[in-house]
Protein backbone atom coordinates (compact mmCIF):
# COMPACT_ATOMS: atom_id res chain seq x y z
CA UNK A 1 0.00 0.00 0.00
CA UNK A 2 1.34 3.83 -0.43
CA UNK A 3 1.39 5.93 2.26
CA UNK A 4 1.27 9.66 1.60
CA UNK A 5 3.46 11.23 3.67
CA UNK A 6 3.20 15.30 4.08
CA UNK A 7 6.00 17.53 5.36
CA UNK A 8 4.63 20.82 6.29
CA UNK A 9 7.72 22.70 7.74
CA UNK A 10 8.62 26.09 5.74
CA UNK A 11 7.59 29.57 6.12
CA UNK A 12 7.61 31.10 2.98
CA UNK A 13 9.45 34.45 3.71
CA UNK A 14 9.67 35.63 0.15
CA UNK A 15 5.60 35.88 -0.08
CA UNK A 16 5.47 38.23 2.49
CA UNK A 17 2.91 40.27 3.39
CA UNK A 18 0.56 37.63 3.14
CA UNK A 19 3.04 34.84 5.05
CA UNK A 20 4.07 35.45 8.17
CA UNK A 21 5.72 33.19 10.70
CA UNK A 22 2.25 32.46 12.11
CA UNK A 23 0.42 32.25 9.02
CA UNK A 24 2.92 30.05 6.63
CA UNK A 25 2.60 30.11 3.07
CA UNK A 26 1.67 26.37 2.52
CA UNK A 27 -1.65 27.38 4.53
CA UNK A 28 -2.72 30.44 1.89
CA UNK A 29 -4.94 30.63 -0.55
CA UNK A 30 -3.05 31.75 -3.14
CA UNK A 31 -4.26 30.42 -6.42
CA UNK A 32 -8.05 29.24 -6.22
CA UNK A 33 -9.93 28.43 -2.86
CA UNK A 34 -7.49 26.16 -1.79
CA UNK A 35 -3.75 26.10 0.11
CA UNK A 36 -0.86 24.32 -1.67
CA UNK A 37 -1.61 21.85 1.67
CA UNK A 38 -4.89 21.36 0.55
CA UNK A 39 -4.17 20.50 -2.88
CA UNK A 40 -1.37 17.82 -1.73
CA UNK A 41 -3.59 16.13 0.16
CA UNK A 42 -6.54 16.23 -2.63
CA UNK A 43 -3.80 14.80 -4.97
CA UNK A 44 -3.24 11.50 -3.08
CA UNK A 45 -6.45 11.17 -1.48
CA UNK A 46 -7.93 9.11 -4.76
CA UNK A 47 -5.15 7.53 -5.71
CA UNK A 48 -5.26 3.82 -6.17
CA UNK A 49 -3.45 1.30 -3.57
CA UNK A 50 -3.34 5.12 -1.08
CA UNK A 51 -3.47 4.19 2.92
CA UNK A 52 -3.74 6.53 5.83
CA UNK A 53 -2.27 9.91 5.13
CA UNK A 54 0.79 11.14 7.22
CA UNK A 55 1.34 14.41 7.74
CA UNK A 56 4.73 15.73 10.05
CA UNK A 57 4.69 19.26 11.02
CA UNK A 58 5.54 21.43 14.16
CA UNK A 59 3.77 22.28 16.84
CA UNK A 60 2.54 25.68 15.74
CA UNK A 61 1.33 24.24 12.55
CA UNK A 62 -1.52 21.69 13.98
CA UNK A 63 -4.11 23.94 14.19
CA UNK A 64 -3.97 24.73 10.38
CA UNK A 65 -3.51 20.86 9.69
CA UNK A 66 -6.32 19.93 11.45
CA UNK A 67 -8.80 22.75 10.06
CA UNK A 68 -7.70 22.10 6.81
CA UNK A 69 -8.28 18.44 6.54
CA UNK A 70 -11.56 19.15 7.86
CA UNK A 71 -12.31 21.63 5.38
CA UNK A 72 -11.82 19.31 2.32
CA UNK A 73 -13.22 16.37 4.52
CA UNK A 74 -9.86 14.05 4.65
CA UNK A 75 -8.48 12.09 7.34
CA UNK A 76 -5.19 12.19 8.32
CA UNK A 77 -2.32 11.32 11.01
CA UNK A 78 -0.42 13.96 12.28
CA UNK A 79 3.02 13.55 13.58
CA UNK A 80 4.14 16.72 15.73
CA UNK A 81 7.92 17.25 15.89
CA UNK A 82 9.08 18.92 18.98
CA UNK A 83 11.12 21.31 16.98
CA UNK A 84 12.42 21.58 13.22
CA UNK A 85 15.34 19.52 12.37
CA UNK A 86 15.22 19.54 8.91
CA UNK A 87 13.61 17.15 6.33
CA UNK A 88 15.43 14.24 6.69
CA UNK A 89 14.42 13.74 10.95
CA UNK A 90 11.09 14.11 9.55
CA UNK A 91 10.67 11.95 6.95
CA UNK A 92 12.43 9.41 8.72
CA UNK A 93 9.85 9.46 12.08
CA UNK A 94 7.48 9.07 9.01
CA UNK A 95 9.32 6.07 7.42
CA UNK A 96 9.69 4.43 10.93
CA UNK A 97 5.81 5.05 11.29
CA UNK A 98 4.98 3.39 8.33
CA UNK A 99 7.03 0.89 8.47
CA UNK A 100 5.14 0.27 11.79
CA UNK A 101 1.83 -0.21 10.62
CA UNK A 102 3.04 -1.93 7.03
CA UNK A 103 6.28 -3.88 6.97
CA UNK A 104 6.63 -3.31 2.91
CA UNK A 105 4.36 0.08 2.58
CA UNK A 106 5.81 2.34 0.71
CA UNK A 107 5.61 6.06 1.37
CA UNK A 108 5.28 8.87 -0.87
CA UNK A 109 6.87 11.74 0.55
CA UNK A 110 5.30 15.29 -0.96
CA UNK A 111 6.29 19.09 0.23
CA UNK A 112 3.03 20.94 1.05
CA UNK A 113 3.93 24.21 -0.48
CA UNK A 114 4.43 23.13 -4.35
CA UNK A 115 1.60 23.50 -7.02
CA UNK A 116 1.02 20.89 -9.64
CA UNK A 117 -1.10 21.88 -12.38
CA UNK A 118 -2.24 18.27 -13.66
CA UNK A 119 -3.30 16.18 -11.01
CA UNK A 120 -4.09 13.10 -13.58
CA UNK A 121 -0.64 13.41 -14.77
CA UNK A 122 1.07 13.60 -11.26
CA UNK A 123 -1.09 10.89 -10.13
CA UNK A 124 0.33 8.37 -13.07
CA UNK A 125 3.82 9.61 -12.17
CA UNK A 126 3.53 8.71 -8.73
CA UNK A 127 1.80 5.21 -9.32
CA UNK A 128 4.73 4.78 -11.61
CA UNK A 129 7.46 5.84 -8.90
CA UNK A 130 5.49 3.81 -6.40
CA UNK A 131 6.01 0.87 -8.58
CA UNK A 132 9.95 1.71 -8.99
CA UNK A 133 9.53 2.22 -4.72
CA UNK A 134 8.68 -1.12 -3.99
CA UNK A 135 11.15 -3.08 -5.59
CA UNK A 136 13.52 -1.21 -3.73
CA UNK A 137 14.76 2.62 -5.66
CA UNK A 138 14.05 5.53 -4.00
CA UNK A 139 12.37 7.38 -6.46
CA UNK A 140 12.16 11.21 -7.76
CA UNK A 141 10.55 13.20 -9.49
CA UNK A 142 12.78 15.09 -12.15
CA UNK A 143 10.92 18.46 -13.72
CA UNK A 144 12.69 20.21 -16.58
CA UNK A 145 14.58 23.43 -15.37
CA UNK A 146 13.38 27.03 -16.62
CA UNK A 147 16.95 28.24 -15.81
CA UNK A 148 20.22 27.65 -13.75
CA UNK A 149 18.27 27.85 -10.32
CA UNK A 150 20.59 27.75 -7.31
CA UNK A 151 17.82 26.60 -4.74
CA UNK A 152 16.98 22.91 -6.50
CA UNK A 153 18.97 19.32 -6.49
CA UNK A 154 19.76 18.29 -9.86
CA UNK A 155 19.26 15.26 -11.17
CA UNK A 156 21.51 13.47 -14.50
CA UNK A 157 19.51 10.68 -15.41
CA UNK A 158 21.22 7.15 -16.09
CA UNK A 159 20.25 4.29 -17.59
CA UNK A 160 16.80 3.42 -18.08
CA UNK A 161 15.17 0.83 -15.78
CA UNK A 162 12.32 -1.39 -16.74
CA UNK A 163 9.51 -0.46 -18.76
CA UNK A 164 11.46 2.68 -19.68
CA UNK A 165 9.39 5.33 -17.47
CA UNK A 166 12.06 5.31 -14.71
CA UNK A 167 15.63 5.89 -14.83
CA UNK A 168 18.10 5.46 -12.36
CA UNK A 169 19.92 8.72 -11.15
CA UNK A 170 23.46 9.18 -12.34
CA UNK A 171 24.10 11.99 -10.24
CA UNK A 172 22.40 13.94 -7.60
CA UNK A 173 23.93 17.17 -6.52
CA UNK A 174 21.97 19.26 -4.00
CA UNK A 175 21.94 23.09 -4.45
CA UNK A 176 25.00 24.30 -6.86
CA UNK A 177 26.69 27.09 -7.29
CA UNK A 178 25.19 29.38 -10.22
CA UNK A 179 27.99 28.17 -12.62
CA UNK A 180 27.18 24.42 -11.92
CA UNK A 181 24.23 25.08 -12.62
CA UNK A 182 24.08 26.40 -15.22
CA UNK A 183 26.31 24.08 -16.94
CA UNK A 184 23.52 20.93 -15.54
CA UNK A 185 21.29 22.79 -17.35
CA UNK A 186 23.47 22.64 -20.41
CA UNK A 187 24.06 18.67 -19.57
CA UNK A 188 20.23 18.10 -19.91
CA UNK A 189 20.24 17.40 -16.02
CA UNK A 190 16.20 17.72 -14.13
CA UNK A 191 15.57 19.64 -11.27
CA UNK A 192 14.52 17.56 -8.16
CA UNK A 193 10.73 18.60 -7.51
CA UNK A 194 11.21 17.58 -3.82
CA UNK A 195 8.76 14.75 -4.07
CA UNK A 196 9.88 11.41 -3.18
CA UNK A 197 8.60 7.75 -3.16
CA UNK A 198 10.36 4.90 -1.47
CA UNK A 199 9.51 1.63 0.58
CA UNK A 200 9.81 2.73 4.00
CA UNK A 201 12.27 -0.09 5.51
CA UNK A 202 14.90 1.29 2.10
CA UNK A 203 14.76 4.69 3.46
CA UNK A 204 15.42 3.38 7.09
CA UNK A 205 18.41 0.84 6.54
CA UNK A 206 20.14 4.40 3.84
CA UNK A 207 19.90 6.51 7.06
CA UNK A 208 21.32 3.96 9.03
CA UNK A 209 24.29 3.82 6.38
CA UNK A 210 24.83 7.25 6.01
CA UNK A 211 23.35 9.20 8.79
CA UNK A 212 22.27 6.66 11.88
CA UNK A 213 21.56 9.32 14.60
CA UNK A 214 18.34 10.09 12.45
CA UNK A 215 17.08 6.76 11.22
CA UNK A 216 17.86 5.81 15.66
CA UNK A 217 15.91 8.54 16.91
CA UNK A 218 12.85 7.90 14.50
CA UNK A 219 12.48 4.33 15.93
CA UNK A 220 12.73 5.66 19.15
CA UNK A 221 10.38 8.07 18.63
CA UNK A 222 7.89 5.71 16.95
CA UNK A 223 8.45 3.02 20.14
CA UNK A 224 7.35 5.66 22.52
CA UNK A 225 4.59 7.16 19.75
CA UNK A 226 0.63 7.08 21.02
CA UNK A 227 -1.50 8.07 18.46
CA UNK A 228 -4.86 9.09 19.54
CA UNK A 229 -7.74 10.69 17.39
CA UNK A 230 -5.03 11.37 14.59
CA UNK A 231 -2.82 12.62 16.40
CA UNK A 232 0.74 11.89 17.86
CA UNK A 233 3.54 13.89 19.38
CA UNK A 234 7.28 12.54 18.96
CA UNK A 235 9.40 12.12 21.64
CA UNK A 236 11.24 15.17 22.57
CA UNK A 237 14.67 13.67 23.79
CA UNK A 238 14.74 11.42 21.46
CA UNK A 239 13.74 13.31 18.01
CA UNK A 240 16.70 15.69 19.29
CA UNK A 241 19.01 12.76 18.74
CA UNK A 242 18.35 13.33 15.19
CA UNK A 243 21.57 15.32 13.43
CA UNK A 244 19.78 18.52 11.54
CA UNK A 245 20.03 17.60 8.01
CA UNK A 246 18.04 17.34 4.79
CA UNK A 247 17.09 14.37 2.51
CA UNK A 248 18.79 15.74 0.31
CA UNK A 249 22.19 15.74 2.14
CA UNK A 250 21.37 13.18 4.09
CA UNK A 251 20.50 10.66 1.47
CA UNK A 252 20.09 11.83 -1.85
CA UNK A 253 23.50 12.80 -2.79
CA UNK A 254 25.23 9.44 -1.07
CA UNK A 255 23.07 6.71 -2.18
CA UNK A 256 22.94 4.27 -5.15
CA UNK A 257 19.29 3.22 -5.06
CA UNK A 258 18.11 6.75 -6.46
CA UNK A 259 15.89 6.61 -9.56
CA UNK A 260 13.99 9.13 -10.99
CA UNK A 261 10.69 9.38 -12.79
CA UNK A 262 10.92 12.15 -15.65
CA UNK A 263 7.73 14.44 -14.64
CA UNK A 264 5.36 15.54 -17.48
CA UNK A 265 3.34 17.61 -14.87
CA UNK A 266 3.95 21.74 -14.95
CA UNK A 267 5.66 22.07 -11.22
CA UNK A 268 6.16 25.12 -8.81
CA UNK A 269 7.36 25.28 -5.69
CA UNK A 270 5.80 28.72 -5.15
CA UNK A 271 8.49 30.36 -3.94
CA UNK A 272 7.82 33.93 -4.63
CA UNK A 273 5.54 36.51 -5.93
CA UNK A 274 6.11 35.79 -9.87
CA UNK A 275 5.88 32.22 -9.43
CA UNK A 276 2.01 32.94 -7.80
CA UNK A 277 1.27 34.85 -10.92
CA UNK A 278 2.41 31.85 -13.27
CA UNK A 279 0.52 29.77 -11.57
CA UNK A 280 -2.57 31.44 -11.12
CA UNK A 281 -5.35 31.99 -13.47
CA UNK A 282 -5.40 34.67 -15.19
CA UNK A 283 -7.64 37.48 -17.54
CA UNK A 284 -7.02 38.12 -21.18
CA UNK A 285 -4.44 40.99 -19.87
CA UNK A 286 -3.11 38.32 -18.01
CA UNK A 287 -3.37 39.57 -14.86
CA UNK A 288 -4.51 37.78 -11.83
CA UNK A 289 -6.41 39.38 -9.08
CA UNK A 290 -8.10 38.53 -5.58
CA UNK A 291 -9.87 40.30 -3.20
CA UNK A 292 -11.60 44.10 -3.67
CA UNK A 293 -9.20 44.63 -6.53
CA UNK A 294 -9.87 46.75 -9.77
CA UNK A 295 -7.36 47.49 -12.30
CA UNK A 296 -7.48 49.61 -15.16
CA UNK A 297 -5.54 49.63 -18.49
CA UNK A 298 -3.13 46.95 -16.57
CA UNK A 299 -1.02 44.25 -18.01
CA UNK A 300 0.43 41.31 -16.34
CA UNK A 301 -0.31 42.72 -12.72
CA UNK A 302 -0.59 40.06 -9.45
CA UNK A 303 -2.87 41.97 -7.33
CA UNK A 304 -4.56 40.62 -3.62
CA UNK A 305 -5.91 42.13 -1.13
CA UNK A 306 -7.42 40.36 2.45
CA UNK A 307 -8.01 44.06 3.42
CA UNK A 308 -8.51 47.34 1.98
CA UNK A 309 -9.58 47.88 -1.16
CA UNK A 310 -6.39 48.27 -4.22
CA UNK A 311 -7.02 50.47 -7.51
CA UNK A 312 -4.33 50.10 -10.32
CA UNK A 313 -4.06 52.02 -13.13
CA UNK A 314 -1.79 51.97 -16.47
CA UNK A 315 0.95 49.85 -14.63
CA UNK A 316 2.56 46.30 -16.33
CA UNK A 317 4.42 43.35 -14.31
CA UNK A 318 3.35 44.57 -11.01
CA UNK A 319 2.95 42.29 -7.92
CA UNK A 320 0.70 44.69 -5.00
CA UNK A 321 -0.41 42.13 -2.22
CA UNK A 322 -2.45 44.01 0.76
CA UNK A 323 -3.11 42.47 4.05
CA UNK A 324 -4.71 44.48 6.98
CA UNK A 325 -1.68 45.71 8.43
CA UNK A 326 1.12 45.78 5.22
CA UNK A 327 1.06 46.30 1.87
CA UNK A 328 3.70 45.52 -0.92
CA UNK A 329 4.25 46.97 -3.96
CA UNK A 330 7.27 45.35 -6.11
CA UNK A 331 7.92 44.91 -9.91
CA UNK A 332 7.40 41.26 -10.97
CA UNK A 333 10.72 41.00 -11.89
CA UNK A 334 12.05 41.98 -8.04
CA UNK A 335 10.09 39.32 -6.06
CA UNK A 336 13.20 37.46 -5.13
CA UNK A 337 14.18 40.82 -3.35
CA UNK A 338 10.86 40.72 -1.57
CA UNK A 339 13.53 37.94 1.13
CA UNK A 340 15.87 41.32 1.94
CA UNK A 341 12.91 43.79 2.71
CA UNK A 342 11.62 41.16 5.41
CA UNK A 343 14.71 40.58 6.50
CA UNK A 344 15.09 44.38 7.08
CA UNK A 345 12.19 44.46 8.91
CA UNK A 346 13.13 41.82 11.64
CA UNK A 347 15.92 43.34 12.34
CA UNK A 348 14.35 46.65 12.48
CA UNK A 349 11.30 45.35 14.67
N1 LIG B 1 7.93 18.71 9.10
C1 LIG B 1 9.01 19.31 8.62
N2 LIG B 1 10.03 19.62 9.49
N3 LIG B 1 9.08 19.60 7.33
C2 LIG B 1 10.19 20.20 6.87
C3 LIG B 1 11.27 20.56 7.71
C4 LIG B 1 11.18 20.23 9.09
O1 LIG B 1 12.07 20.50 9.91
N4 LIG B 1 12.21 21.17 6.94
C5 LIG B 1 11.72 21.18 5.69
N5 LIG B 1 10.49 20.62 5.65
C6 LIG B 1 9.61 20.44 4.50
C7 LIG B 1 9.21 21.76 3.86
O2 LIG B 1 7.99 22.24 4.39
C8 LIG B 1 9.01 21.34 2.42
O3 LIG B 1 7.71 20.81 2.24
C9 LIG B 1 10.03 20.20 2.24
O4 LIG B 1 10.30 19.70 3.54
C10 LIG B 1 11.33 20.64 1.58
O5 LIG B 1 11.97 21.60 2.42
P1 LIG B 1 12.49 23.00 1.87
O6 LIG B 1 13.14 23.71 2.99
O7 LIG B 1 11.40 23.70 1.13
O8 LIG B 1 13.61 22.50 0.88
P2 LIG B 1 14.19 23.25 -0.38
O9 LIG B 1 13.11 23.91 -1.16
O10 LIG B 1 15.32 24.10 0.06
O11 LIG B 1 14.80 22.04 -1.25
C11 LIG B 1 14.07 20.85 -1.52
O12 LIG B 1 13.02 21.08 -2.44
C12 LIG B 1 13.46 21.48 -3.77
C13 LIG B 1 12.23 21.63 -4.64
O13 LIG B 1 11.36 22.61 -4.13
C14 LIG B 1 15.07 19.83 -2.04
O14 LIG B 1 14.45 18.55 -2.06
C15 LIG B 1 15.59 20.20 -3.43
O15 LIG B 1 16.41 19.16 -3.94
C16 LIG B 1 14.40 20.42 -4.36
O16 LIG B 1 14.87 20.83 -5.65
MG1 LIG C 1 11.15 24.43 -0.80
Amino acid sequence: AIYPVILCGGSGTRLWPASRADQPKQFLKLIGATSSFQDTVLRVKDLPGRAEIVIVTGEAMVGFVLAQCDEIDVAVTVLVEPEARDSAPAVAAAAAYVQSRDPDGVALMLAADHHIAEPEIFGQAALTAARAAAEGWIVTFGVRPTGPATGFGYIRPGEPLAGGAVNRVAAFVEKPDRATAETYVAQGYLWNSGNFAFKAEVLMGELDAFEPSVSAAARACVAALDVKDGLGRLDKAAFGQAARISLDYAVMERTQKAAVVPAAFSWSDLGAWDAIWEACPKTEDDNAVSGDVTLIDCERVLARSTGPFIGVIGLSDIIVVAEPDAVLVCHRDASQVVKTLVDGLKRDG
